[in-house]
């Protein structure tokens, strides 16, 4: 049946628990503060800690309440130690440690990239390893190829934004709301891409990294001249063009990871992966290329507390706790302090 984790997740603005009990989620929720956020155009971190500090335990209870679990049932709390807003983290980890302690079972400090990596393996455990994961998220887009003895090495990155804050900014530009992924992804399904084409940043470079801050730009100077000459552009099909040039580079580098690597297998996770427009095209490119994908569910790819209690099932499985001493730690990295190509153990 496997051991029963509680996992905890406060790194950015969703307050969320969950409960697995081996492979199986028992129960996952979240409160999400987008509307306290999208007034003021993206994440205010003072006003994300003091509302994860409210909701925090509501949704735990809730989450064990929805488990039929006791307290008695739980074998470890995992909780994301980073990386992500300090203040915010520090609630999850708080909370955490308290509730090991109190309870007498062991702490596990989860690093939330490994969270989304760990995601891919929720509905699908037989998925095989290894293969290149692509992480696309607010706050990372990174190329590994993880290995069955839960090492990850890492292949590409991008140099200045996240897919996601691609998005994000792009959104804001056209005067859409916050978060601006899902806003832009339904506005595109309007548009028509091959309206307005926006360049594809460091496709034909042969790298597998990623940069998106000269696409961000290409927009901003795109409506600056449209409005200088005067035209009003259908935003649909400014979306949709947008949309297509991060989507198209997304993909093509995955899939260049995968060749390069020799591997059948390719996992895309976080939230940019709930993109419809990049779930299609993955889909097609990976029926025609002959490999096994795994894309999680809408619910497993934006921040939530199942992928922190499945990735904290792993290390129980390892042995690997946390002392009570565990700091958040807002710029923990996966791989990254050992450079492009480098292979470490996670966390
Ligand atoms: O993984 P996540 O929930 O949080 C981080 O760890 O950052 O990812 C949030 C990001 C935001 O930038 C959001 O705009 C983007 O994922 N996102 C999307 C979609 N849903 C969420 N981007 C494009 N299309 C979507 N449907
Ligand atoms: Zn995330």
């Amino acid at each position: 049946m496997g051991a029963t984790i509680l996992g905890l997740e406060t790194s950015c603005d969703e307050t969320a628990a969950a409960v697995v009990r081996g492979h199986g989620v028992m129960c996952s929720l979240l409160h999400s503060q987008h509307e306290v956020h999208g007034k003021f155009g993206g994440v205010v971190p003072e006003l994300a800690s003091r509302r994860h500090v409210e909701k925090v335990e509501a949704v735990l209870r809730a989450a064990m309440d929805g488990a039929g679990a006791r307290w008695s049932d739980l074998d470890a709390v995992a909780v994301t130690r980073g990386p992500g807003l300090a203040g915010a983290l520090l609630v999850g980890v708080s909370v955490g440690k308290a509730l090991a302690y109190a309870l007498g079972i062991p702490l596990i400090g989860v690093n939330h990239l490994e969270g989304h990596i760990v995601s891919a393996w929720i509905e699908q455990p037989d998925f095989p390893m290894p293969c290149v994961v692509l992480v696309v998220s607010g706050g990372h887009t990174h190329l590994f190829l993880a290995s069955p003895d839960g090492s990850y090495e890492l292949l590409g990155r991008t140099l200045d934004d996240a897919a996601g804050e691609a998005f994000d900014k792009g959104a804001k530009m056209l005067g859409l709301g916050y978060p601006g992924g899902p806003a832009i992804d339904r506005l595109a399904r309007e548009g028509d891409a091959r309206r307005v084409r926006f360049p594809r940043p460091h496709l034909r470079s042969g790298s597998l990294d990623f940069s998106f801050s000269g696409l961000k730009t290409s927009l901003l100077y795109y409506l600056r001249d449209a409005k200088r000459a005067g035209r009003s552009p259908v935003i649909a099909d400014v979306a949709a063009g947008y949309q297509e040039a991060i989507v198209e580079v997304l993909v093509e580098k995955a899939f260049a990871a995968v060749r390069r690597c020799r591997v059948g297998a390719l996992a895309v996770v976080g939230g940019v992966s709930a993109n419809s427009r990049l779930r299609a095209l993955l889909h097609e490119r990976a029926s025609e290329r002959g490999v096994r994908m795994v894309l999680p569910s809408l619910t497993y790819c934006t921040d939530n507390a199942a992928m922190i209690a499945a990735s904290g099932h792993r290390l129980f499985l390892r042995g690997q706790f946390a002392d009570w001493d565990l700091e958040a730690d807002a710029d923990l990295a996966l791989t990254e302090e050992l450079g492009p190509g480098a292979t470490c153990n996670p966390v």
